[in-house]
């Protein structure tokens, strides 16, 4: 087969992104760590890998220990504004990956590169969002054939897997990444939290202190802009549809409200709930002059745009970078940031490198694991296993240079009994 090229805006952009990947490998130990024994161990030997993921910095390292193990991998862009072109453009260049990716590409662009990524004829994917598992099922489903293993990075993606193993419409095994508790602990709470900020701080350079912020969703993402906002001056209101989360989100301290009430109060809405229209026409009517409203949540649904732009008599495109602005017909403005998509990969560089550590060395070592399997994975959801969890939270602190206690022969004799202690 011949080798595929990839497709970028402007590979003279490849020194700049082979800079900013090595910044970001300073910041993930454990992520190098794995790749050197990959390097010398090839685990993925002649592996053809198909990977549907944000085009940053953080996961060109992860593609290149992908490479480093042997794998013969190609990357699409899961999103159409959270490409970093510079970065595609290394991967191609300057890495030899290639890579199917350009910054604001259109719908069909967006799923011409995933079928692209499709011709490579893959035996394992990895997707954040299921979007390589979705065409895989559809309209290139004999190319499902081949797989033997999906990995999948984001719970909007594991949800809809679920949903298809529960139909028995799921035709190969995937493995959950974003349910091992080294990816949603720290990646979804703490890198969510700080790259939204940093989204809707660098596209509007508004000050929270003070700032009424309402937080939509509770979930591990929603837990850490909630808690970020806070912690930057601001009053945060959370809106929750589920009683447990809001609960929690009550006796964290949070008021909590529903959509109704809090619409007419917010200064910055941000979405991060995984379901659609939470921000909607009811909504938008009650809201200030001026109401900045974002999404943090993995597809452009959270907010009904459709319907903010049928009740705007006028609409401007990029009143700053970034910014959209809508009057509506009461003559209030509302601001929409990064167009619904994800405001912290597409106004910032999404989360850290040093989380995105423990997220893409758990996607390696599933990879490997899944490999290993031989094949002999049955089709179905399936979870990481307990011990690359904890390799990785070892490492990750040992990188930090925090050491923690052992327990001794007796305490764990006494976990394990159940007569002493009563
Ligand atoms: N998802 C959120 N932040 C990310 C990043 N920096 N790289 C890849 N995927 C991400």
């Amino acid at each position: 087969m011949a080798k595929l090229k990839g497709d970028c805006t402007d590979l003279s952009l490849a020194a700049a992104g082979k800079k900013r990947i090595e910044w970001a490998d300073n910041d993930m130990p454990v992520l190098r760590l794995v790749r050197a024994r990959f390097t010398k161990e090839k685990p993925l030997k002649g592996l053809r890998m198909a990977c549907c993921l944000h085009v940053t910095a953080e996961t060109a390292n992860l593609m290149r220990t992908l490479q480093s193990g042997g794998a013969d991998a190609v990357l699409c862009a899961s999103n159409p504004l959270s490409t970093q072109d510079d970065v595609a453009a290394a991967l191609c260049k300057e890495y030899g990956i290639p890579t199917f990716a350009r910054k604001g590409e259109s719908t069909d662009v967006f799923y011409r590169h995933l079928n692209s990524a499709v011709d490579h004829k893959p035996q394992v994917t990895m997707d954040d969002g299921a979007d390589l598992v979705n065409v895989l099922h559809g309209a290139r489903r004999r190319d499902g054939a081949n797989i033997i293993a999906s990995m999948e990075e984001t719970t909007t993606g594991v949800i809809r897997l679920r949903a298809m193993e529960a139909a028995g419409a799921l035709r190969f095994p995937v493995i959950a990444v974003n349910d091992a508790l080294t990816k949603h602990l720290f990646d979804n709470r703490h890198g969510t939290g700080q790259s939204t900020l940093d989204g809707v701080i660098r596209a509007t350079d508004m000050l929270l202190a003070g700032a009424h912020v309402i937080v939509s969703g509770y979930g591990w993402c929603g837990r850490g802009v909630a808690s970020r906002a806070r912690g930057m001056g601001a009053l945060v209101t959370v809106t929750e549809s589920d009683p447990l989360k809001a609960l929690e989100a009550v006796m964290d301290g949070f008021d909590v409200r529903p959509m109704d009430e809090a619409a007419a109060m917010g200064h910055l809405f941000i979405t991060v709930t995984g379901n659609k229209h939470v921000l909607r026409a009811e909504h938008f009517r009650r809201m200030r002059d001026g109401a900045i409203i974002c999404n943090s949540g993995h597809f452009d649904v959270e907010i009904d745009i459709p319907a903010l732009r049928k009740m705007s008599k006028k609409v401007t495109r990029n009143v700053r970078n970034h910014v959209d602005q809508y009057v509506l017909g009461n003559g209030r403005r509302i601001f929409l940031l990064a167009e619904g998509r994800l405001v912290n990969l597409a106004a910032a560089e999404g989360h850290p490198a040093s989380v995105m550590d423990m997220s893409f060395a758990t996607q390696a070592l599933a990879t490997e694991y899944a490999r290993r399997q031989n094949g002999k994975l049955a089709v179905g959801v399936h979870k990481v296993p307990a011990s690359i969890e904890e390799w990785v939270a070892r490492l990750k602190l040992e990188s930090l240079g925090v050491k923690i206690d052992k327990l001794t022969p007796d305490q764990k004799k006494y976990l394990a009994s159940f007569e002493e202690g009563t």
